[in-house]
Protein backbone atom coordinates (compact mmCIF):
# COMPACT_ATOMS: atom_id res chain seq x y z
CA UNK A 1 0.00 0.00 0.00
CA UNK A 2 2.47 2.62 0.61
CA UNK A 3 3.63 2.10 -2.94
CA UNK A 4 0.79 2.71 -4.84
CA UNK A 5 0.98 6.38 -4.64
CA UNK A 6 4.33 6.60 -5.50
CA UNK A 7 5.62 7.31 -8.96
CA UNK A 8 6.56 4.46 -11.46
CA UNK A 9 8.93 5.11 -14.07
CA UNK A 10 7.02 3.26 -17.66
CA UNK A 11 9.80 2.89 -20.33
CA UNK A 12 10.27 6.59 -20.11
CA UNK A 13 6.89 7.73 -18.87
CA UNK A 14 7.01 9.08 -15.40
CA UNK A 15 3.40 7.70 -13.86
CA UNK A 16 2.11 9.52 -10.56
CA UNK A 17 1.29 6.39 -8.99
CA UNK A 18 0.60 2.97 -9.87
CA UNK A 19 -2.99 2.54 -10.78
CA UNK A 20 -3.82 1.68 -13.51
CA UNK A 21 -7.63 2.06 -15.17
CA UNK A 22 -8.76 -1.26 -16.80
CA UNK A 23 -9.97 -0.44 -19.83
CA UNK A 24 -13.92 -0.18 -20.17
CA UNK A 25 -16.21 0.13 -23.37
CA UNK A 26 -18.46 3.20 -22.38
CA UNK A 27 -20.73 3.61 -25.51
CA UNK A 28 -21.21 7.26 -23.81
CA UNK A 29 -20.03 9.29 -27.14
CA UNK A 30 -22.98 10.67 -29.46
CA UNK A 31 -21.48 9.50 -32.51
CA UNK A 32 -18.08 7.62 -33.27
CA UNK A 33 -16.27 10.99 -32.16
CA UNK A 34 -14.99 11.58 -28.94
CA UNK A 35 -17.08 14.68 -27.77
CA UNK A 36 -17.21 16.70 -24.58
CA UNK A 37 -18.65 13.79 -22.72
CA UNK A 38 -15.91 11.62 -23.28
CA UNK A 39 -13.30 14.51 -22.55
CA UNK A 40 -15.08 14.89 -19.16
CA UNK A 41 -15.00 11.04 -18.33
CA UNK A 42 -11.49 10.87 -18.91
CA UNK A 43 -10.35 14.02 -16.71
CA UNK A 44 -12.64 13.10 -14.04
CA UNK A 45 -10.24 10.06 -13.99
CA UNK A 46 -7.42 11.43 -14.93
CA UNK A 47 -5.88 10.67 -10.81
CA UNK A 48 -5.21 7.55 -12.09
CA UNK A 49 -1.26 7.10 -12.64
CA UNK A 50 -2.01 5.63 -16.22
CA UNK A 51 -5.43 5.38 -17.93
CA UNK A 52 -5.90 2.66 -20.83
CA UNK A 53 -9.28 4.00 -23.21
CA UNK A 54 -12.08 2.49 -23.62
CA UNK A 55 -11.30 -0.16 -26.61
CA UNK A 56 -10.99 2.32 -29.63
CA UNK A 57 -12.22 0.90 -33.23
CA UNK A 58 -9.36 0.92 -35.69
CA UNK A 59 -11.51 0.48 -38.51
CA UNK A 60 -15.80 0.92 -38.88
CA UNK A 61 -15.29 -2.88 -39.77
CA UNK A 62 -13.94 -3.47 -36.57
CA UNK A 63 -17.08 -1.74 -34.34
CA UNK A 64 -18.69 -3.96 -32.33
CA UNK A 65 -20.59 -0.73 -30.28
CA UNK A 66 -22.67 2.10 -30.94
CA UNK A 67 -21.44 5.21 -29.63
CA UNK A 68 -18.21 4.33 -29.32
CA UNK A 69 -15.11 6.29 -30.06
CA UNK A 70 -12.59 5.26 -32.92
CA UNK A 71 -9.51 6.41 -34.55
CA UNK A 72 -9.89 5.88 -38.20
CA UNK A 73 -11.01 9.25 -38.99
CA UNK A 74 -9.33 12.64 -38.97
CA UNK A 75 -12.31 14.70 -36.90
CA UNK A 76 -11.68 11.70 -34.13
CA UNK A 77 -7.59 12.57 -33.88
CA UNK A 78 -9.18 15.92 -33.10
CA UNK A 79 -11.33 14.93 -30.45
CA UNK A 80 -9.49 12.08 -28.94
CA UNK A 81 -6.46 15.34 -29.08
CA UNK A 82 -8.74 17.42 -26.23
CA UNK A 83 -9.73 14.00 -24.19
CA UNK A 84 -5.74 14.07 -24.05
CA UNK A 85 -4.59 17.31 -23.25
CA UNK A 86 -6.97 17.19 -20.39
CA UNK A 87 -5.64 14.33 -19.16
CA UNK A 88 -2.39 15.63 -19.35
CA UNK A 89 -3.51 18.73 -17.91
CA UNK A 90 -4.58 16.92 -14.49
CA UNK A 91 -0.84 15.29 -14.94
CA UNK A 92 -2.10 11.88 -15.77
CA UNK A 93 -0.97 9.68 -19.01
CA UNK A 94 -3.41 7.88 -21.37
CA UNK A 95 -2.93 5.24 -23.65
CA UNK A 96 -5.01 3.94 -26.59
CA UNK A 97 -6.37 0.43 -26.89
CA UNK A 98 -6.89 -0.23 -30.23
CA UNK A 99 -9.32 -2.71 -30.79
CA UNK A 100 -10.93 -5.17 -33.79
CA UNK A 101 -14.19 -6.91 -32.45
CA UNK A 102 -14.32 -9.39 -35.48
CA UNK A 103 -17.24 -11.48 -35.42
CA UNK A 104 -18.83 -9.76 -32.42
CA UNK A 105 -20.91 -7.46 -34.75
CA UNK A 106 -23.48 -6.45 -36.60
CA UNK A 107 -24.51 -6.03 -39.73
CA UNK A 108 -25.83 -2.57 -38.68
CA UNK A 109 -22.84 -1.28 -37.72
CA UNK A 110 -20.62 -2.56 -40.47
CA UNK A 111 -19.63 -0.40 -43.91
CA UNK A 112 -22.48 -1.18 -46.30
CA UNK A 113 -24.58 -3.20 -44.10
CA UNK A 114 -22.01 -6.15 -44.62
CA UNK A 115 -21.14 -9.21 -42.64
CA UNK A 116 -18.58 -8.73 -39.75
CA UNK A 117 -15.27 -10.76 -40.83
CA UNK A 118 -13.38 -13.24 -38.69
CA UNK A 119 -10.61 -16.11 -38.66
CA UNK A 120 -13.98 -18.02 -39.78
CA UNK A 121 -17.93 -18.11 -40.51
CA UNK A 122 -18.39 -19.59 -37.04
CA UNK A 123 -21.21 -17.68 -36.22
CA UNK A 124 -20.67 -16.20 -32.04
CA UNK A 125 -23.23 -17.73 -30.41
CA UNK A 126 -25.01 -16.61 -27.57
CA UNK A 127 -23.05 -13.23 -27.74
CA UNK A 128 -24.17 -9.26 -28.03
CA UNK A 129 -23.46 -6.72 -29.90
CA UNK A 130 -24.67 -3.35 -29.27
CA UNK A 131 -26.22 -2.29 -32.33
CA UNK A 132 -29.44 -1.09 -33.91
CA UNK A 133 -32.51 -3.78 -33.65
CA UNK A 134 -34.79 -4.08 -36.61
CA UNK A 135 -36.52 -1.22 -35.34
CA UNK A 136 -33.65 0.61 -35.54
CA UNK A 137 -33.60 0.48 -31.49
CA UNK A 138 -29.92 0.49 -30.49
CA UNK A 139 -29.34 -2.07 -27.79
CA UNK A 140 -28.18 -5.64 -27.48
CA UNK A 141 -28.53 -7.76 -30.69
CA UNK A 142 -27.28 -11.31 -31.35
CA UNK A 143 -24.16 -10.94 -33.23
CA UNK A 144 -24.35 -11.74 -36.88
CA UNK A 145 -22.81 -14.28 -38.72
CA UNK A 146 -19.31 -13.29 -39.80
CA UNK A 147 -17.81 -14.55 -43.06
CA UNK A 148 -13.97 -15.55 -43.09
CA UNK A 149 -11.46 -12.98 -43.53
CA UNK A 150 -8.82 -13.40 -47.36
CA UNK A 151 -5.22 -14.08 -46.44
CA UNK A 152 -4.76 -10.63 -48.37
CA UNK A 153 -7.35 -8.62 -46.49
CA UNK A 154 -5.75 -9.74 -43.26
CA UNK A 155 -2.64 -7.54 -44.50
CA UNK A 156 -5.09 -4.82 -44.80
CA UNK A 157 -6.12 -4.96 -41.22
CA UNK A 158 -3.01 -5.19 -39.80
CA UNK A 159 -2.29 -1.82 -41.90
CA UNK A 160 -5.53 -0.51 -39.98
CA UNK A 161 -3.99 -1.05 -37.29
CA UNK A 162 -0.38 0.64 -37.54
CA UNK A 163 -2.40 3.42 -39.01
CA UNK A 164 -4.52 3.82 -35.83
CA UNK A 165 -1.22 3.55 -33.88
CA UNK A 166 -0.13 6.68 -35.85
CA UNK A 167 -2.97 8.56 -35.22
CA UNK A 168 -2.76 7.39 -31.73
CA UNK A 169 0.55 9.49 -31.55
CA UNK A 170 -0.93 12.37 -33.64
CA UNK A 171 -4.00 12.71 -30.87
CA UNK A 172 -1.00 12.54 -28.57
CA UNK A 173 -1.73 9.28 -26.32
CA UNK A 174 1.08 8.60 -24.35
CA UNK A 175 1.09 4.69 -26.14
CA UNK A 176 -1.38 2.16 -27.12
CA UNK A 177 -2.26 -1.38 -26.15
CA UNK A 178 -3.54 -3.92 -29.03
CA UNK A 179 -7.12 -5.59 -27.29
CA UNK A 180 -6.14 -9.58 -27.87
CA UNK A 181 -8.42 -10.31 -25.39
CA UNK A 182 -11.71 -10.98 -24.61
CA UNK A 183 -13.34 -13.14 -27.65
CA UNK A 184 -12.56 -10.67 -30.12
CA UNK A 185 -10.33 -10.54 -33.43
CA UNK A 186 -6.91 -11.33 -31.84
CA UNK A 187 -8.56 -14.26 -29.98
CA UNK A 188 -10.52 -15.62 -33.08
CA UNK A 189 -7.31 -16.42 -34.67
CA UNK A 190 -5.88 -17.84 -31.48
CA UNK A 191 -8.44 -20.28 -30.79
CA UNK A 192 -8.97 -23.17 -32.54
CA UNK A 193 -12.52 -23.56 -32.15
CA UNK A 194 -13.29 -20.49 -33.95
CA UNK A 195 -9.94 -20.70 -36.69
CA UNK A 196 -10.39 -23.79 -38.88
CA UNK A 197 -8.57 -21.89 -41.43
CA UNK A 198 -6.53 -23.90 -43.92
CA UNK A 199 -5.06 -21.20 -46.14
CA UNK A 200 -1.49 -19.97 -46.59
CA UNK A 201 -1.75 -22.78 -49.54
CA UNK A 202 0.58 -20.90 -51.64
CA UNK A 203 2.88 -23.08 -54.63
CA UNK A 204 4.98 -21.48 -57.76
CA UNK A 205 7.13 -23.20 -60.66
CA UNK A 206 9.93 -21.40 -62.40
CA UNK A 207 13.62 -21.09 -62.83
CA UNK A 208 16.31 -19.08 -63.91
CA UNK A 209 18.71 -18.88 -66.76
CA UNK A 210 21.83 -16.68 -67.09
CA UNK A 211 25.17 -16.07 -68.56
CA UNK A 212 27.59 -13.61 -67.75
CA UNK A 213 25.94 -10.26 -69.09
CA UNK A 214 22.17 -12.11 -69.54
CA UNK A 215 20.00 -13.23 -66.96
CA UNK A 216 16.11 -14.28 -67.38
CA UNK A 217 13.82 -15.68 -64.68
CA UNK A 218 10.21 -16.57 -65.04
CA UNK A 219 8.18 -17.91 -61.88
CA UNK A 220 4.51 -19.01 -62.06
CA UNK A 221 2.89 -18.72 -58.52
CA UNK A 222 -0.97 -19.75 -57.21
CA UNK A 223 -2.70 -18.58 -53.89
CA UNK A 224 -5.08 -21.27 -53.69
CA UNK A 225 -8.41 -19.97 -54.90
CA UNK A 226 -6.98 -15.64 -54.72
CA UNK A 227 -4.83 -15.80 -57.66
CA UNK A 228 -2.46 -16.94 -60.57
CA UNK A 229 1.04 -14.66 -60.40
CA UNK A 230 3.25 -14.77 -63.29
CA UNK A 231 6.79 -13.12 -62.96
CA UNK A 232 9.61 -12.67 -65.23
CA UNK A 233 12.91 -10.67 -64.96
CA UNK A 234 15.72 -10.14 -67.21
CA UNK A 235 19.11 -8.31 -66.95
CA UNK A 236 21.44 -7.63 -69.12
CA UNK A 237 25.18 -5.98 -68.45
CA UNK A 238 27.25 -3.79 -71.14
CA UNK A 239 30.32 -3.65 -70.23
CA UNK A 240 31.81 -0.12 -72.37
CA UNK A 241 35.48 -0.73 -70.65
CA UNK A 242 36.79 -2.21 -67.83
CA UNK A 243 35.99 1.09 -65.84
CA UNK A 244 32.63 1.77 -67.04
CA UNK A 245 29.29 -0.83 -67.48
CA UNK A 246 25.26 -0.19 -68.10
CA UNK A 247 22.97 -2.69 -67.12
CA UNK A 248 19.33 -2.89 -67.68
CA UNK A 249 16.66 -4.78 -65.17
CA UNK A 250 13.07 -5.27 -66.18
CA UNK A 251 10.46 -6.87 -63.95
CA UNK A 252 7.08 -7.99 -65.06
CA UNK A 253 4.31 -9.62 -62.87
CA UNK A 254 0.82 -10.53 -64.15
CA UNK A 255 -2.35 -11.18 -61.39
CA UNK A 256 -5.42 -12.80 -62.34
CA UNK A 257 -7.62 -14.16 -60.39
CA UNK A 258 -9.04 -17.53 -60.51
CA UNK A 259 -11.13 -20.12 -58.75
CA UNK A 260 -13.53 -19.24 -55.75
CA UNK A 261 -11.60 -15.66 -56.02
CA UNK A 262 -11.79 -15.28 -52.16
CA UNK A 263 -9.57 -11.91 -52.65
CA UNK A 264 -11.86 -10.30 -55.08
CA UNK A 265 -11.16 -9.98 -59.05
CA UNK A 266 -7.70 -9.03 -59.61
CA UNK A 267 -6.45 -8.05 -62.94
CA UNK A 268 -3.38 -6.54 -62.67
CA UNK A 269 0.20 -6.19 -64.94
CA UNK A 270 2.76 -4.10 -62.84
CA UNK A 271 6.56 -3.58 -64.59
CA UNK A 272 9.41 -1.59 -63.56
CA UNK A 273 12.62 -0.59 -66.08
CA UNK A 274 16.07 0.41 -64.63
CA UNK A 275 18.48 1.42 -66.45
CA UNK A 276 22.13 1.77 -64.41
CA UNK A 277 25.33 3.44 -65.52
CA UNK A 278 27.83 2.51 -63.93
CA UNK A 279 31.36 4.63 -64.03
CA UNK A 280 34.17 3.70 -61.29
CA UNK A 281 32.97 3.71 -57.59
CA UNK A 282 29.79 5.74 -58.53
CA UNK A 283 26.34 4.55 -60.14
CA UNK A 284 23.53 6.35 -60.73
CA UNK A 285 20.31 4.41 -62.16
CA UNK A 286 16.99 5.67 -63.20
CA UNK A 287 13.88 3.49 -62.91
CA UNK A 288 10.34 3.70 -64.30
CA UNK A 289 7.91 1.72 -63.09
CA UNK A 290 4.00 1.42 -64.04
CA UNK A 291 1.43 -0.72 -62.05
CA UNK A 292 -1.50 -1.01 -65.18
CA UNK A 293 -4.65 -2.22 -63.08
CA UNK A 294 -7.85 -0.88 -60.95
CA UNK A 295 -6.16 -3.61 -58.05
CA UNK A 296 -2.98 -2.79 -56.44
CA UNK A 297 0.03 -4.89 -57.13
CA UNK A 298 -0.44 -7.97 -54.28
CA UNK A 299 1.95 -9.96 -52.91
CA UNK A 300 1.88 -13.38 -50.33
CA UNK A 301 3.10 -12.21 -46.54
CA UNK A 302 2.63 -14.73 -43.43
CA UNK A 303 1.91 -13.65 -40.10
CA UNK A 304 4.27 -10.66 -39.26
CA UNK A 305 6.48 -10.96 -42.31
CA UNK A 306 5.50 -8.74 -45.12
CA UNK A 307 6.63 -10.92 -47.76
CA UNK A 308 9.18 -9.37 -50.73
CA UNK A 309 8.16 -7.85 -53.96
CA UNK A 310 10.91 -7.81 -56.77
CA UNK A 311 9.74 -4.52 -58.15
CA UNK A 312 11.93 -2.03 -59.13
CA UNK A 313 10.54 0.80 -56.77
CA UNK A 314 9.74 -1.05 -53.70
CA UNK A 315 12.28 0.80 -51.66
CA UNK A 316 12.34 0.33 -47.86
CA UNK A 317 8.48 2.36 -46.80
CA UNK A 318 6.55 2.19 -50.00
CA UNK A 319 6.35 0.07 -52.75
CA UNK A 320 4.76 2.43 -55.29
CA UNK A 321 2.23 -0.49 -56.04
CA UNK A 322 -1.22 1.18 -55.55
CA UNK A 323 -3.67 0.75 -58.42
CA UNK A 324 -2.38 2.55 -61.89
CA UNK A 325 0.24 4.80 -60.04
CA UNK A 326 3.53 5.26 -62.15
CA UNK A 327 6.12 6.36 -60.50
CA UNK A 328 10.17 6.74 -61.15
CA UNK A 329 13.35 6.78 -59.33
CA UNK A 330 16.94 7.97 -58.88
CA UNK A 331 19.48 6.44 -57.24
CA UNK A 332 23.10 6.89 -56.56
CA UNK A 333 25.35 4.21 -55.52
CA UNK A 334 28.72 4.93 -53.79
CA UNK A 335 31.50 1.67 -53.57
CA UNK A 336 33.97 2.90 -51.01
CA UNK A 337 36.67 0.60 -51.71
CA UNK A 338 37.89 3.26 -54.23
CA UNK A 339 38.87 4.83 -50.86
CA UNK A 340 40.38 2.09 -49.88
CA UNK A 341 37.63 0.59 -47.08
CA UNK A 342 36.36 -2.12 -48.87
CA UNK A 343 32.98 -3.30 -47.88
CA UNK A 344 31.76 -0.08 -47.22
CA UNK A 345 29.04 1.21 -49.76
CA UNK A 346 26.11 4.12 -49.74
CA UNK A 347 23.18 4.61 -51.58
CA UNK A 348 20.94 7.86 -51.72
CA UNK A 349 17.61 7.76 -53.45
CA UNK A 350 14.41 9.49 -54.41
CA UNK A 351 11.19 7.85 -55.46
CA UNK A 352 7.86 10.01 -56.50
CA UNK A 353 4.53 8.31 -57.54
CA UNK A 354 1.53 9.68 -58.78
CA UNK A 355 -1.86 8.63 -60.99
CA UNK A 356 -3.04 6.63 -57.80
CA UNK A 357 -6.77 5.39 -59.16
CA UNK A 358 -8.79 2.90 -57.97
CA UNK A 359 -11.96 4.31 -57.98
CA UNK A 360 -13.24 1.83 -60.98
CA UNK A 361 -12.38 -1.73 -58.65
CA UNK A 362 -14.82 -4.10 -58.30
CA UNK A 363 -12.66 -6.13 -55.50
CA UNK A 364 -14.58 -5.49 -52.24
CA UNK A 365 -11.55 -5.85 -50.15
CA UNK A 366 -9.35 -3.60 -51.86
CA UNK A 367 -12.25 -0.78 -52.21
CA UNK A 368 -12.67 -1.15 -48.83
CA UNK A 369 -9.31 -0.40 -47.52
CA UNK A 370 -8.63 2.80 -49.39
CA UNK A 371 -10.60 4.66 -52.57
CA UNK A 372 -7.98 7.08 -54.74
CA UNK A 373 -10.51 9.66 -55.97
CA UNK A 374 -8.71 10.05 -59.41
CA UNK A 375 -9.37 13.38 -59.40
CA UNK A 376 -7.75 14.41 -56.59
CA UNK A 377 -4.13 14.29 -58.15
CA UNK A 378 -2.49 12.08 -55.18
CA UNK A 379 1.36 12.04 -55.05
CA UNK A 380 3.58 10.60 -52.44
CA UNK A 381 7.68 10.55 -52.49
CA UNK A 382 10.51 8.81 -50.58
CA UNK A 383 14.25 9.97 -49.53
CA UNK A 384 16.56 7.04 -48.71
CA UNK A 385 19.77 6.87 -47.66
CA UNK A 386 21.40 3.59 -46.78
CA UNK A 387 25.12 2.80 -45.58
CA UNK A 388 26.10 -0.38 -45.40
CA UNK A 389 29.62 -2.10 -44.17
CA UNK A 390 30.49 -5.73 -44.54
CA UNK A 391 33.11 -7.34 -42.14
CA UNK A 392 36.04 -8.50 -44.45
CA UNK A 393 38.11 -10.86 -42.91
CA UNK A 394 38.57 -12.26 -39.43
CA UNK A 395 35.92 -14.76 -37.40
CA UNK A 396 33.13 -12.36 -37.95
CA UNK A 397 33.70 -12.24 -42.10
CA UNK A 398 31.08 -11.18 -43.94
CA UNK A 399 28.75 -10.27 -40.77
CA UNK A 400 26.92 -6.64 -42.21
CA UNK A 401 25.71 -3.32 -40.51
CA UNK A 402 23.32 -1.61 -42.18
CA UNK A 403 22.10 1.57 -41.65
CA UNK A 404 19.46 3.22 -43.11
CA UNK A 405 16.81 6.52 -42.70
CA UNK A 406 13.58 6.54 -45.08
CA UNK A 407 11.57 10.46 -45.32
CA UNK A 408 8.29 9.78 -46.80
CA UNK A 409 5.50 12.32 -47.70
CA UNK A 410 2.07 12.36 -48.95
CA UNK A 411 -0.82 14.70 -50.24
CA UNK A 412 -3.58 14.28 -47.70
CA UNK A 413 -5.71 11.46 -50.13
CA UNK A 414 -3.10 9.00 -50.25
CA UNK A 415 -3.20 5.61 -48.48
CA UNK A 416 -0.28 5.34 -45.90
CA UNK A 417 1.14 8.28 -43.32
CA UNK A 418 4.13 10.28 -43.86
CA UNK A 419 7.06 8.88 -41.96
CA UNK A 420 10.43 9.38 -41.13
CA UNK A 421 12.00 6.40 -40.26
CA UNK A 422 15.37 4.69 -39.53
CA UNK A 423 16.56 1.39 -39.18
CA UNK A 424 19.61 -0.40 -38.23
CA UNK A 425 20.28 -3.78 -39.93
CA UNK A 426 22.65 -6.73 -38.53
CA UNK A 427 22.93 -9.64 -40.66
CA UNK A 428 25.31 -12.64 -40.01
CA UNK A 429 25.14 -15.38 -42.44
CA UNK A 430 25.73 -19.10 -41.24
CA UNK A 431 26.16 -21.72 -44.20
CA UNK A 432 23.48 -24.85 -42.60
CA UNK A 433 24.27 -26.64 -45.42
C1 LIG B 1 -18.19 -2.15 -18.55
C2 LIG B 1 -16.93 -2.86 -18.91
C3 LIG B 1 -16.35 -2.61 -20.14
C4 LIG B 1 -15.14 -3.24 -20.50
N1 LIG B 1 -14.53 -2.94 -21.69
C5 LIG B 1 -13.33 -3.43 -21.96
C6 LIG B 1 -12.61 -3.00 -23.10
O1 LIG B 1 -13.05 -2.13 -23.88
N2 LIG B 1 -11.40 -3.54 -23.34
C7 LIG B 1 -10.86 -4.51 -22.50
O2 LIG B 1 -9.75 -4.99 -22.75
N3 LIG B 1 -11.52 -4.91 -21.41
C8 LIG B 1 -12.71 -4.39 -21.12
N4 LIG B 1 -13.35 -4.77 -19.98
C9 LIG B 1 -12.66 -5.70 -19.07
C10 LIG B 1 -11.96 -4.95 -17.96
O3 LIG B 1 -10.92 -4.13 -18.46
C11 LIG B 1 -11.33 -5.90 -16.94
O4 LIG B 1 -10.33 -6.67 -17.54
C12 LIG B 1 -12.34 -6.83 -16.38
O5 LIG B 1 -13.42 -6.10 -15.91
C13 LIG B 1 -11.74 -7.69 -15.25
O6 LIG B 1 -11.26 -6.89 -14.23
P1 LIG B 1 -12.08 -6.81 -12.81
O7 LIG B 1 -12.01 -8.18 -12.27
O8 LIG B 1 -11.28 -5.80 -12.02
O9 LIG B 1 -13.43 -6.34 -13.18
C14 LIG B 1 -14.55 -4.17 -19.60
C15 LIG B 1 -15.15 -4.42 -18.37
C16 LIG B 1 -16.30 -3.79 -18.03
C17 LIG B 1 -16.92 -4.07 -16.69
Amino acid sequence: MSKLFTPFPLSGLNLKNRVVMAPMTRARAETTVPDELTVLYYQQRAGAGLIITEGVPVSMQGRGYLFNPGLYMQEQVEGWKRVNAAVHQAEGCIFAQLWHVGRVSHTSLQPSGEAPVSSSAKLAANSNAYAYDENHQPGPVQASKPRALSVAEIAGIKADFVRAAARAMEAGFDGIEIHGANGYLFEQFINPTVNDRTDDSASFVGGRYQNDSLSFTLYAGQLEDAWHQYYANTKYTYAIDPGRRLALDFNIYRTLDYGRSVAGPINNTSWSLSTAYATGAHTFSLTHQQINGDEPLDWIGFGTMGGTITIGNAVQYATFTEANERSWQLRYDYDFAALGIPGLSFIARYVRGDNMDNAHSTNPYYTARHIYDADKNNKHWERDFDIRYVIQSGPAKEMSFRLRQSTHRATGGYRYVDIDEMRLITELPINVF
